[in-house]
């Protein structure tokens, strides 16, 4: 018995890491856990005072990451430390010091007007104003077996879509956003790994496509404060996600000059919906309501900005989308990999 649970010890302290910490107990109980789990585990000389002190433990860090995802308060640290002290660590006052990682403050900004930085996803450096001078027209013309593929899947894509949303266009683009942010980011992933497989360069292109992926979860972030889905639009977007998601990643893998060209014909039609957007706001079918806050500082607009100044920005992000994707195609078509031509990073 003796023999068998001395044997077991190290396999229950493995298992009573993983069943009670977190963070904060691997940081807290390091060393003296073996103690403190030999006393729990067998009722040794540390006895009760131990148990209580693994299991207060457990749920305060619980407790924090329920509350609070960036204030670790200085109380809290102490009550950690005077708790843990009294758990039976007060052998080692220099394990004290550290008492968890938890909560990296980040780093405060302020706007030019003297306010604090509210955005947390994004900062100050990566705002910019929108290039509204770009070709909105720009089409390019299907020719290869593949091409007419890419366009007429998202032809019909689009009439499911047409069917559903009718004019209600601002919960369009707002469910038609939590699409157009999955390319950039599977791409992005894909090119990753290929990156680290075949130890070399993505010619800028994972950073290229993933700051894309950010840009249309911006467009989300903004559409979704002032139209908010409803539970069986909530329902939608959970089942297209999984559909789009495995089908875009198989495609990827599979033709990466599809899938790319595919996307490009996506934001050509995004382009086609943003300026039905707007022919519906300007003949006063959808109000024309103050521009939401985060579309103000993402894009550096005036502070009396509208709904019709953010969907003429988001439009041009789309034209944007629309020339990297059928950018990174070409590169494919004329047989090259991607990272030989240097990717359109910061192209907005
Ligand atoms: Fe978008
Ligand atoms: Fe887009």
């Amino acid at each position: 018995m003796m023999r068998s649970s001395k044997a077991a010890a190290p396999l229950f302290m493995q298992l009573g890491f993983r069943l009670f910490s977190t963070t904060t107990v691997r940081t807290v109980i390091n060393e003296p856990a073996n103690g403190i789990l030999t006393g729990f585990l067998h009722g040794g000389a540390s006895g009760v005072p131990v148990r209580t002190s693994v299991a207060w433990v457990r749920f305060p860090v619980l407790g924090v990451r329920n509350e609070s995802t960036l204030a670790f308060k200085e109380e809290e640290q102490e009550k950690n430390v005077e708790s843990v002290s009294a758990g039976g660590l007060a052998k080692h006052p220099e394990e004290k010091a550290v008492v968890s990682y938890w909560g990296v403050p980040p780093s405060k900004m302020m706007k030019e007007d003297g306010t604090e930085w509210r955005w947390n996803c994004f900062r100050p450096w990566e705002t910019y104003k929108a290039d509204l001078s770009i070709d909105l027209k720009k089409h390019h013309a299907p020719v290869t077996f593949l091409d007419k593929l890419a366009y007429w899947t998202v032809k019909v894509l689009r009439y499911p879509t047409d069917v559903f949303f009718q004019r209600r266009y601002g919960c369009r683009a707002m469910m038609l956003e939590t699409v157009a942010a999955v390319p950039g980011m599977v791409g992005g992933m894909l090119l990753h790994l290929k990156s680290l497989r075949r130890f070399e360069h993505s010619g800028g292109w994972i950073k290229a496509l993933m700051e894309e992926a950010e840009n249309e979860r911006m467009h989300l972030m903004t559409f979704m404060e002032v139209s908010q889905p409803n539970w069986y639009e909530r329902a939608l977007v959970l089942t297209v996600q999984g559909v789009f998601f495995h089908a875009y990643f198989l495609g990827y893998l599979i033709s990466p000059k599809f899938a790319h060209r595919v996307v490009g014909y996506l934001e050509e039609e995004a382009i086609h919906s943003y300026t039905e957007f707007l022919k519906e706001l300007d003949k006063g079918n959808i109000d024309n309501v103050p521009a939401p806050a985060i579309a103000i500082d993402y894009w550096q607009l005036p502070p009396d900005s509208t709904l019709r100044d953010v969907v003429m920005v988001v439009r041009a992000d789309e034209a944007h989308h629309r020339d990297v994707n059928h950018f990174a195609s070409d590169i494919h078509y004329q047989g090259h990999e991607l990272r030989e031509s240097p990717a359109p990073i910061g192209y907005h």
